[in-house]
């Protein structure tokens, strides 16, 4: 009885032990996996270069992010079934994405927002249209646009093909409506041709621009950058810097919980703190649309595809360089603290939760910096026809 009850006993205390030994050692590795020195730089090498994302380190993901996909290379363009994709059809939405003949002043086209020599936005802090009026956001590229949705800054577009009728209608845009558009490029004998190879016969209907025009953007993506490469076995792709940066990335920086996926983007919305509330530039983000609180100051997270092409940056492209965006997530993001005399305001836009003050080193911003180099790359460009249907 004695003896039986020693063994037990015994048994409790090994089990105990082994308990608090794996208990331990876990806590160890937990604790210091988004520590950049935790991995040597030859095993990060090892591990984001094996081809196999399921050996990569944790990232440090917030329990409060939803939609959370793992970065890595963008797969084959996806067409919706009901506009699958012709030649003809691209070749066609191609002459109508440079045809300034949509816009009620005849000289505007998409083209001229969405420039195939500007990384495909602007260039511009915020754009300029009809009679040279500022608009009152920065142009967004439409680089991979296929892979994202909803669209704008807002969301306020579900699909490509219901996006279209936004800036065709804006007065600040191109200042004509869909249906005026249509009856332009109608008297434009020179697209019958191009409308019968596209759809059959030579009818232009607005139905038909539309998918034409969503079929040539969904074709306008980012060539393979070093990370893709990297990530898909060629170890040789990154040098540490860069890799150290994508490390970084993924943890100590925490960018991934909102930058994700192979388009570098969640699809949500969040307030980093640029809705510039009650001043000069205010912009409440999607609340302007929706009129929900919780909305107050959020914007889409934008891909950052060849983001070292895209400046300025963010919705009101107040921010020239990349270098003056990772000093910003440094700190924390601006408004981190709610502002004297606005606590109790219920229209202060709060940031997200996600945002912290990261503590990273010169050298770390440097890294991260190359990493946002390593996955941009040559931008692809269309040449503009050289001339439009008569
Ligand atoms: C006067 C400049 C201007 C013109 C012309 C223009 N756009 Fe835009 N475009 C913008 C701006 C600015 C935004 C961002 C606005 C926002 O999100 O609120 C934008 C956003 C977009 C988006 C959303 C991209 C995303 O990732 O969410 C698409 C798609 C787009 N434009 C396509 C077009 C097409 C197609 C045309 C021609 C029919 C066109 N644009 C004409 C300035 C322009
Ligand atoms: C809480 C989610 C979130 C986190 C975390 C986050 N971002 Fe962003 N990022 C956004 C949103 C939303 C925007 C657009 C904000 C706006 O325009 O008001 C943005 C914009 C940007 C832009 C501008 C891109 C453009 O085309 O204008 C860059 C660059 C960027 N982020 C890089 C980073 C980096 C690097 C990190 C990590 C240090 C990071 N972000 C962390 C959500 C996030």
């Amino acid at each position: 009885m004695v003896l039986l009850l020693f063994i037990k006993m015994k048994r409790i205390v090994t089990l105990l032990a082994i308990g608090i030994c794996s208990a331990s050692l876990l806590s160890i590795k937990y604790k210091n996996h988004d520590d950049p020195t935790y991995y040597s730089i030859e095993e990060l090498r090892k591990l984001y270069s094996s081809g196999d994302v399921s050996l990569w380190p944790k990232a440090t993901i917030d329990s409060s992010v939803v939609n959370f996909k793992e970065i890595g290379i963008l797969g084959s363009i996806p067409f919706p079934e009901e506009n699958p994709f012709s030649k003809e059809k691209r070749a066609l939405g191609k002459m109508l994405f440079f045809d300034p003949r949509l816009s009620k002043s005849g000289q505007i086209a998409c083209a001229s927002c969405h420039d195939p020599a500007l990384a495909w936005g602007d260039g511009k802090p915020v754009s300029h249209g009809h009679d040279r009026q500022a608009g009152i956001r920065n142009s967004k590229s439409l680089l991979n646009v296929a892979y994202t949705t909803p669209l704008f800054w807002d969301g306020r577009a579900q699909t490509l093909e219901e996006q279209i009728e936004f800036p065709v209608k804006d007065p600040a845009e191109m200042a004509n409506h869909i249906d005026l558009a249509t009856k332009s490029i109608k008297k434009v004998k020179g697209y019958k041709p191009l409308f019968k190879e596209a759809f059959g016969d030579e009818e232009i209907t607005k139905e038909r621009i539309i998918k034409a025009i969503a079929t040539f953007e969904r074709t306008i993506t980012s060539k393979k950058s070093k990370f893709d490469l990297f990530v898909q076995g060629d170890a040789k792709q990154l040098n540490d810097k860069e890799l150290t940066g994508l490390h970084l990335f993924r943890t100590k920086a925490r960018c991934i919980n909102c930058h994700n996926s192979g388009y570098f983007s969640d699809n949500q919305f969040h307030n980093v703190g640029l809705s510039y509330y009650k001043r000069k530039y205010e912009d409440l983000g999607v609340y302007a649309r929706s009129q929900n609180r919780a909305d107050l100051g959020k914007f889409k997270t934008p891909s950052l595809r060849d983001v070292s092409k895209t400046g300025p940056y963010m919705h009101n492209g107040l921010f020239p360089t990349l270098r003056g965006v990772l000093n910003m997530y440094n700190a924390g993001m601006p408004n981190r603290i709610v502002q004297k005399g606005y606590e109790n305001d219920p229209m202060y836009p709060r940031n997200s939760e996600i945002l912290k003050v990261l503590n990273l080193n010169e050298e770390e911003l440097h890294a991260l910096e190359s990493f946002l180099e390593a996955i941009s790359t040559t931008v692809y460009r269309e040449p503009a026809p050289e001339v439009l249907p008569k």
